[in-house]
């Protein structure tokens, strides 16, 4: 059986994404994955080489903050440039997935991940949520900082982030979350590469 590959496209504007980025691709290589971490800079990034890198693996995973309820503009500048390979069909069949993190508990986040599923749709890929149950179904308050999906998404990975150094935030179960989600991904891609 081949190795699943994985590539993480997103942007983080002040590295609190980049956190969540960090633990789905710890997630999916514990799991046995040979990841790509693809850091978008900005809106005026040459994307060609990150097109490459993406179209190369099994699963795309994309990230980005919430800003203004939405992706942020990095990621949708880099959403515009993959037309090229939406021409194509070149991400036909892959499986997708899709994370945020913002500072609000809610903030809009579901729209960020709509904004995700809806690229994802386009090209034709498959689409992963958390497979998780909701934070308060193990009997913690969903947001205790520890509870694994405390935020209670289905769609795709929420993480949320204070005010703070992303050395301490997002707090620990958002964190473990991540790497849940990263496995996850990585179990779904095994089935349908075996
Ligand atoms: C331009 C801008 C717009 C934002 N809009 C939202 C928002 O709609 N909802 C929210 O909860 N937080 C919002 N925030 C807060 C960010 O989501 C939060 O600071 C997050 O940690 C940023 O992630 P990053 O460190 O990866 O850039 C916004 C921040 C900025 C700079």
């Amino acid at each position: 059986m081949s190795t699943p590959k994985i590539a993480i496209v997103y942007h983080s504007g002040f590295g609190h994404t980049a956190v969540a980025a960090e633990e789905v691709a710890a997630g999916a290589r514990d799991a046995g994955a040979v990841v790509e971490l693809l850091r978008i800079q900005g809106p005026g990034d040459d994307f060609a080489p990150l097109l490459e890198k993406a179209s190369a693996a099994d699963a795309i995973v994309f990230g980005s903050p919430t800003y203004m309820g939405d992706v942020s503009a990095a990621l949708k500048a880099f959403f515009e440039a993959s037309s090229k390979v939406w021409a194509t069909r070149g991400w036909q069949d892959k499986l997708a997935a899709g994370f945020t993190n913002s500072l609000s508990m809610g903030g809009d986040k579901s729209n960020t991940l709509g904004s995700i599923f809806t690229l994802a749709m386009q090209h034709g890929m498959i689409w992963v949520g958390t497979g998780l149950p909701p934070g308060n179904a193990n009997g913690n308050s969903t947001s205790a900082p520890e509870a694994v999906n405390r935020l209670s998404y289905s769609t795709g990975l929420a993480t949320q982030s204070d005010n703070a150094s992303p050395e301490v935030t997002p707090p620990a179960g958002d964190r473990e979350t991540a790497r849940l989600f990263g496995a996850r991904i990585v179990e779904t891609a095994r089935k349908l590469i075996r």
